[in-house]
């Protein structure tokens, strides 16, 4: 089983309230799901996602006792916004992810993911998707794959490792792959197995991680209702950093570059940091589950911005006005509409 991370400190960060709507963007075997869901009865509602058909299985068989009150949707978080207009689920109280993989994707031999076994190099989360990790070492260029290892992989020797990789080509399966690299390095050196950053580089790339997080970063703060929480569970920096200057940019009202005179981007707050300080997993939790060692936990509020509240207040003035008959019904219609989605979030 995949042993849910951060869960109570997540299941504070999101604050589940009874009757309170919540998504899960990295649904996966359903731990953290069946926590809110448990927290947010009776009457709460979870919309999980997952890019994993697979992970969408398990999460039914797990999630069943709260079936009427659970929507399970494979897709990708890239598609945030869309999935919820097509469901009609919004505004939301929280937004959970809890990024990477799950212990199951890890273990399991047929997705490619880990060099504990020997597997074919696919490391597509969704079997559908056109790339696979053998496809990216078998055919890019030495120099792209030394910048993949580099951006992605955050890897020190990245050179060599592209340079013996595309000596040894064709390169079919993860141990064929862990092998290659701890040749390029020389060997073995600490706990940590040498392939671990190509392996990581590889992951990212196939499934356009750090793409689909900030589509869907960006997508998940207009789909909070006021006060909703986005809570981001990351495993390694390149995730982190992205989570984390989001939010501080969203929780901040002018990002002009700090030279500038005066400010020219009328950037407006739309979010609260909740967590100052990132949260992390207790030695405790660690010894339990060692997976977890590297979680990092940010949370955020999702605060309604001077602009916005200006314009709805003018909005509901002149609603205010069309009832008491002052105006004119249909010269409304075209500002009611365009704010129609604003207010449904904000009076929620
Ligand atoms: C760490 S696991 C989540 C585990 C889950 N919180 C639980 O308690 O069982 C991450 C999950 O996110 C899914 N995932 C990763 N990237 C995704 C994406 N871009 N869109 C949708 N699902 C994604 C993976 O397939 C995986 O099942």
């Amino acid at each position: 089983m995949h042993i849910p991370v951060l869960l109570m400190e997540a299941i504070q960060a999101l604050a589940v309230q009874p009757g309170g709507r919540y998504i899960d963007c990295t649904v996966g075997s359903g731990g953290h799901a069946a926590a809110i869901l448990e927290h947010s009865s009776p009457g709460g509602q979870l919309l999980g996602i997952d890019a994993d058909p697979r992970a969408i299985a398990i999460a039914g068989t797990r999630l069943e006792a709260y079936r009427n009150s659970v929507l399970l949707v494979n897709d990708n978080f890239t598609n945030l916004e869309a999935i919820c207009i097509k469901y009609d689920f919004f505004p939301v109280h929280g937004i959970l992810f809890d990024l990477g993989l799950s212990s199951l994707q890890l273990d399991d031999n047929g997705h490619g993911f880990s060099f504990q076994h020997d597997a074919p190099l696919d490391m597509r989360l969704n079997p559908s998707q056109a790339i696979t990790a053998a496809d990216i070492v078998n055919t890019f260029s030495e120099a792209e794959l030394a910048n993949l290892l580099r951006t992605c992989g955050e890897e020190r020797y990245s050179w060599q490792i592209a340079h013996r990789i595309v000596q040894q080509r064709p390169i079919k399966t993860t141990l064929h792959l862990a092998q290659v690299v701890e040749q390029a390095v020389g060997g073995r050196r600490g706990r940590i197995h040498p392939a671990t950053r190509t392996f990581q580089a590889l992951r990212i790339a196939v499934n356009q991680e750090l793409e689909h997080l900030e589509a869907a970063l960006k997508q998940a703060v207009g789909l909070l209702g006021l006060q909703g929480r986005l809570v981001v569970i990351s495993y390694h920096s390149l995730e982190d950093r992205i989570v984390k200057q989001f939010m501080q940019r969203e929780a901040t009202d002018c990002i002009c570059p700090p030279a500038a005179p005066a400010c020219v981007c009328q950037h407006k707050a739309s979010l609260r940091l909740i967590t100052k300080k990132v949260i992390t997993p207790s030695p405790v939790e660690v010894g339990q589950n060692p997976r977890s060692r590297s979680a990092k936990l940010r949370a955020a509020e999702h605060i309604i911005n001077q602009s916005e509240e200006h314009g709805l207040t003018e909005t509901l003035g002149l609603c205010a006005a069309v009832q008491a008959g002052n105006w004119r019904r249909p010269a409304l219609t075209d500002r009611l509409r365009r704010t129609f989605i604003a207010l449904q979030v904000h009076a929620f």
